[in-house]
């Protein structure tokens, strides 16, 4: 165990104590006979450690595992849970099926051998602490929610930038793309939030309820409308953070002519009372110029604009959420410069955790395993809301491989995507804006 490297802020006897109690156990998870092994060594620590018979599987294996290995702990009954308050859960890693079938398919395997109760399907964007308090800023005020709908918001943006590239997940990537890697899950769970309505508890039920209920308002894109709502691109060589990067192509394990989007933009409507009509756009990729993950809520125009003439981008306000980094919010309006003359200026009032709270952030990861211990499911995915985020994304990525003349626009690596993404919002008269 001295492998590994401490981790910060413990010291070196609570590091002991911990380490003590990590054991492993290498077995091939695709034979079955090797599950008695497994069974005999957690009966082995449950006696010896006390731990009540609570057991946490976490499969976080090749996804093509899950399936034989959700099939294996049943078969060596290893899923129920033993004495009286013990528990067993299971934690799976996305991706979570590639399309909708798949999702389907792994979805009647795991629940063929656990309940939904026991499955605890993880999205670490649920568990930053900025994406938690989305709630918080929405429920624990009173200023914010009489604003938040058609009425007095023009649009939303959610943008989940990253300058890395695949970072060696060539193979992966290559199968995977931005759409499936970021939207089907963290972004599409990241709009639930915003576009909820409040939950009359704060429990697991209640709240991934209602964010189901925004998964099903979604408007599906038909297949001849995927053009013109969707955008993927995929990185040229370029430069990124003053150093020259491969293009995608060049990518060890990428193919020289792979149409794989490494950015993807779309346009999303939510057909329900409170969003009618209101665009929201989201985008994500890598090797932009910088990492940055937001959401921006843009007010209508003031109804008449006394002041004409002078900027007229001044006449939207916008609340910036910065997920990370730099993680606040910020509230932009405008204001007068002082002077005779009348000169109108956007300023922001701006909230940073840093200087709020003393302390880092604590980590997604860790917030989520712990809940999972605790029983909690409010920030896992369920099932069914899974289903329905593909039930939204398999029809493009359908879309996009049936259409001959669906294109795959180059971005040179640097900057934020194909010159098309930003058509996307121009044709309304609308512009991406940054944090
Ligand atoms: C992962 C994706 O789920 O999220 C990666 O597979 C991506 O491609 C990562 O880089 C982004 O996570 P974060 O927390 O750095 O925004």
């Amino acid at each position: 165990m001295r492998r590994f490297g401490k981790l910060d802020g413990l010291k070196n006897d609570e590091w002991e104590r911990f380490t003590s109690c990590l054991h492993y156990l290498t077995a091939d998870s695709s034979d079955a006979g090797e599950y008695s092994r497994v069974k005999e060594s957690l009966a082995s620590l449950n006696a010896g450690r006390g731990i009540g018979g609570n057991i946490l599987f976490y499969l976080a294996t090749p996804p093509s595992m899950y399936e034989p290995i959700v099939r294996n702990l049943g078969t060596a009954d290893l899923h129920a849970p033993r004495g009286s308050g013990a528990w067993v859960r299971i934690i799976i890693e996305k991706p979570f099926g590639i399309d909708l079938a798949s999702a389907r398919r792994l979805n009647a395997a795991v629940l063929s051998v656990f309940t939904e109760d026991q499955v605890y399907r993880i999205d670490h964007y649920l568990g930053k602490e900025t994406v938690q308090n989305l709630l918080v800023f929405r429920f624990a005020n009173g200023v914010f929610e009489p604003v938040w709908n058609r009425n007095y918001i023009d649009n939303i943006q959610i943008t989940a930038a990253e300058s890395v590239g695949i970072e060696n997940r060539g193979s992966y990537y290559e199968e995977a793309g931005t759409l499936r890697d970021m939207v089907q899950n963290h972004l599409l769970q990241v709009l639930a939030l915003t576009a909820m309505e409040p939950p009359v508890l704060f429990d697991a039920r209640q709240v991934r309820d209602e964010k189901q209920k925004v998964f099903q308002a979604l408007r599906p894109i038909p297949p001849e409308q995927v053009r013109e709502y969707t955008v993927r691109g995929q990185y040229e060589a370029g430069i990124v953070d003053g150093k020259q990067v491969l293009p995608y192509r060049g990518e060890k394990d990428v193919s020289p002519e792979s149409r794989t989007e490494t950015f993807v933009a779309l346009k999303l409507f939510i057909d329900n009372w409170r969003w009618a009509d209101v665009p929201w756009f989201i985008r994500s990729g890598k090797r932009l110029p910088e990492r940055a993950t937001n959401i921006v809520v843009q007010f209508k125009r003031t109804p008449h604009l006394l002041f004409a003439g002078l900027d007229p981008g001044i006449a939207y306000n916008s609340i910036v959420i910065r997920i990370q980094p730099d993680e606040g919010f910020s509230l932009r309006f405008g204001t007068k410069v002082p002077g005779s003359s009348l000169h109108v200026q956007p300023v922001s009032m701006d909230f940073r955790y840093d200087t709020a709270f003393r302390g880092a952030l604590v980590e997604a990861y860790t917030r989520l395993l712990l809940d999972c211990m605790l029983g909690d499911q409010t920030l896992y995915a369920r099932g069914d809301s899974v289903d329905t985020a593909w039930t939204l994304i398999t029809p493009i990525l359908e879309a996009w491989k049936t259409d001959p003349a669906s294109n795959v626009f180059p971005y040179p690596a640097g900057t934020w995507g194909p010159p098309q993404a930003d058509l996307l919002l121009e044709t309304d008269g609308r512009r991406w804006r940054s944090g």
